[in-house]
């Protein structure tokens, strides 16, 4: 029996092409959402682009284990790609409690589930955020860790926990990627970042801005150590960010115990140099203003990512012009997200 792919957070803005990969790699794919941020729609559009149907789609909460049983019981699943969570900071800052609950909640519901029916390989959703604010940068994954609000301290705890579960068992192999900043889109403008309300990070509210939704963007911060006073990250494209996830499916059964990675490309790119990449992808011009620092903010943040490359054969292909264009590109298309598709 062909073993699956289960992802949770399938149907959210990361899972959605993750998924597109993994089909188009071959994979049976399982879809577990409970849609709390995300539309049917998304996955609709993946299976029109891959041209291949999920082999399932389930509309559930992670933290509903009977729910969980029986799609363990239903398929054979040989590997578990989490992504399932919140993932706003300013919310997890006013509601930590929801937080801890899905975040670290929802892991320990899938991890015992997948114990009780001998799944034992996972490759789970990490954030650079659990650096908090590096002491250098290029960042490894040796660095020391410190998250500096509720959302990080979850992914934290959460790979604190998969740590524990292997030192426990080591039959489990798990893989933990930490991401940087994903943006971009599908190159065919079809699936997208859609986010609820007012985005909270850059590369959306620019593209907006672009669109005509909202009015300017505020720039948080001109006063950093940096070469133009604006914030660096490392931005990498969403699509590079999902191979990677079918090179760390390929790969996992060959990598003993816990294994974590960043996944980022290496460079880091200021909030100014975003504006003007994202005006010449566009040809719109973005009016912005510079206003105070955001509280917990860091000035600079990338990758070293060489670890990933080593161990997965995996490195970032698509650069800046390219994220651009292709998250420039989705807006276009869908000014309003998924919007009125989105039933
Ligand atoms: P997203 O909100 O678009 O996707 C998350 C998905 O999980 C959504 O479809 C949502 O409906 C679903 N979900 C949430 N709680 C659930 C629950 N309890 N049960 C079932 N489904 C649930 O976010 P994303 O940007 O695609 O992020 C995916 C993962 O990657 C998250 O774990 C996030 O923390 C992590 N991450 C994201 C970023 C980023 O900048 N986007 C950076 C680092 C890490
Ligand atoms: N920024 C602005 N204006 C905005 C939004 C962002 O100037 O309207 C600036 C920020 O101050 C920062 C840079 O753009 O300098 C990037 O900000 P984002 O909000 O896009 O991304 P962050 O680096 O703050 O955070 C992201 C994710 C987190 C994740 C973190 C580290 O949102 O979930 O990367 O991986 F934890």
């Amino acid at each position: 029996m062909t073993e699956h792919v289960l992802v949770t957070g399938g149907a959210g803005y990361i899972g959605s092409h993750a998924c597109l990969a993994l089909l188009e790699a071959g994979a049976e794919v399982v879809v577990v959402d409970d849609l709390s941020n995300a539309s049917r729609e998304s996955l609709r559009r993946v299976e029109q682009l891959t041209g291949r149907p999920l082999a399932g789609f389930h509309r559930l909460d992670v933290r509903d284990r009977a729910g969980l049983d029986a799609v363990f019981s239903r398929y054979s699943i040989g590997i578990v790609l989490h992504f399932a969570g919140l993932k706003a900071v300013g919310e997890s800052v006013a509601d930590p409690l929801r937080y801890y609950q899905n975040n670290v909640g929802g892991a320990m519901t899938l991890l015992e589930a997948m114990r009780c029916h001998g799944v034992r390989r996972m490759v789970f959703s990490s954030s650079a955020t659990v650096y908090g604010d590096p002491q250098s940068v290029p960042i490894a994954e040796e660095a020391p860790l410190g998250p500096t609000n509720p959302y990080g301290r979850t992914k934290w705890m959460i790979e604190q926990m998969l740590a524990d579960v292997v030192t426990a068992d080591p039959r489990w192999q798990v893989v933990v990627l930490r991401y940087f900043n994903p943006v971009g889109a599908h190159p065919s403008g079809r699936i997208g970042e859609d986010p609820r309300g007012t985005p909270n990070n850059l590369m959306p509210y620019i593209a907006q801005v672009a669109v005509g939704r909202l009015p300017v963007l505020q720039v948080f911060g001109g006063d950093y150590p940096t070469a133009d006073g604006t914030g660096v990250r490392d931005f990498i494209h969403v699509m590079d960010l999902a191979e990677g996830h079918v090179r760390a499916v390929q790969c996992c059964a060959h990598l003993p115990g816990l294994t974590r990675l960043n996944l980022g490309t290496g460079r880091g790119y200021s909030v100014l140099e975003v504006v003007a990449a994202f005006e010449a992808a566009s040809g719109v011009r973005i009016p912005y203003r510079i206003v105070e620092r955001r509280a917990g903010d860091v000035a600079c943040c990338w990758a070293d990512p060489r670890r990933a490359e080593v161990l997965l054969g995996w490195r970032a292909q698509r650069g800046l012009a390219q994220m651009c264009a292709d998250a420039w590109r989705w807006q276009k298309m869908n000014p309003e997200g998924y919007g009125a598709s989105a039933a």
